[in-house]
């Protein structure tokens, strides 16, 4: 597979504001390619990192980039809505801290999996490729109803009705096979203006579905929060409003956390100019007590 680097977004902010020079144990619940495990990894001379992600393509990436720091890195495959049973299982009750950067990375989005409007492939949009449901399966078998509600409440989207109906009359032709063809689709329904493209929000819906991953998001942010140690630190990037209000909602709600950001960190200009997909991130951080 070829696919493009990812560029890890809010390196500083994160250096800055989540890691310690006294922390030991730090979990990256989603190591990615390894970009912001190797900086903390540099930053901090004596930390062990643990790494986990769901997709073995990603994994493979981080090992060769997390070489250089031998036996202090462990990665391990795993959905970090189990945290507490991986973490259990490697021997690990605590840590200082750790680091959720949600949403997909450049190898997912440049690697012909289906979370591109324009991939002409296969329908699949699975993080893990081990798990069995795929967006082709939520495409051509959720029922209208279903349809439009995911879109209305994973997307945001205005158009449920239209988009979902279209869909299902769609189907009558036959199975809706490629990423490509659902975008299409779409852009008839809603027609092409402004700068974001129109099957935008119906693709985040999707893939949240096929990835349940507000679900994950609070399964996994509530075992952090019980295993982070006294004055260790919760740090969690977010991409789209769904994702940043369930952060902000948990670490508000907690009597166990104080708040270290009350309003989330953002990209610079800067940043932003670099990278446009550091746009929409959000970083919050909250300390245990
Ligand atoms: C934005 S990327 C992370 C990039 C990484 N910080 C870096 O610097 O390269 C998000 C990663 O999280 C992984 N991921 C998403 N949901 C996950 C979950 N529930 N459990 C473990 N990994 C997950 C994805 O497969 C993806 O590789």
């Amino acid at each position: 597979m070829i696919a493009l680097a990812h560029n890890p977004v809010l390196v500083r902010e994160v250096i800055e504001h989540l890691i310690s020079e006294k922390f030991n144990i730090f979990i990256d619940a989603t190591v990615g390619g390894g970009g912001h495990a190797s900086s903390i990894l540099r930053h901090n001379e004596k930390v062990r990192l643990i790494g986990f992600d769901i997709d073995e393509y990603a994994l493979s990436v981080a090992k060769k980039t997390l070489e250089p720091f031998g036996e202090r890195v462990t990665l391990i495959k795993g959905n970090f809505r189990d945290l507490k049973k991986h973490l259990n299982e490697e021997g690990i009750n605590t840590f200082d801290g750790i680091l959720f950067d949600l949403g997909i990375s450049m190898y997912q989005i440049s690697g012909k999996r289906g979370f591109s409007f324009y991939d002409d492939c296969d329908l699949d949009m699975r993080m893990d490729m081990a798990q069995d449901k795929t967006a082709f399966h939520v495409i051509n078998t959720y029922n209208f109803e279903t349809l439009r509600r995911i879109i209305k409440d994973y997307g945001e989207e205005f158009k449920t009705n239209a988009i979902a109906r279209a869909i299902i009359n769609r189907r009558k032709k036959g199975p809706i096979q490629t990423a490509l063809e659902l975008a299409d689709l779409i852009v008839k329904v809603k027609g092409k203006k402004g700068r974001l493209h129109p099957a935008t929000k119906t693709f985040q819906a999707i893939r949240i579905e096929v990835n349940r991953e507000l679900e994950n998001l609070s399964m996994g942010l509530k075992d952090a929060i019980d295993m982070c140690a006294s004055k260790g630190r919760i740090g969690v990037i977010s991409f789209h409003s769904l994702e940043d209000r369930i952060v902000k909602n948990m670490f508000k709600s907690d009597k166990r956390l104080h708040v270290i950001t009350k309003k989330p960190i953002t990209p610079s200009k800067d940043e932003m100019e670099k990278n446009p997909a550091s746009r929409s991130a959000k970083l919050r951080i909250a300390e245990k007590l």
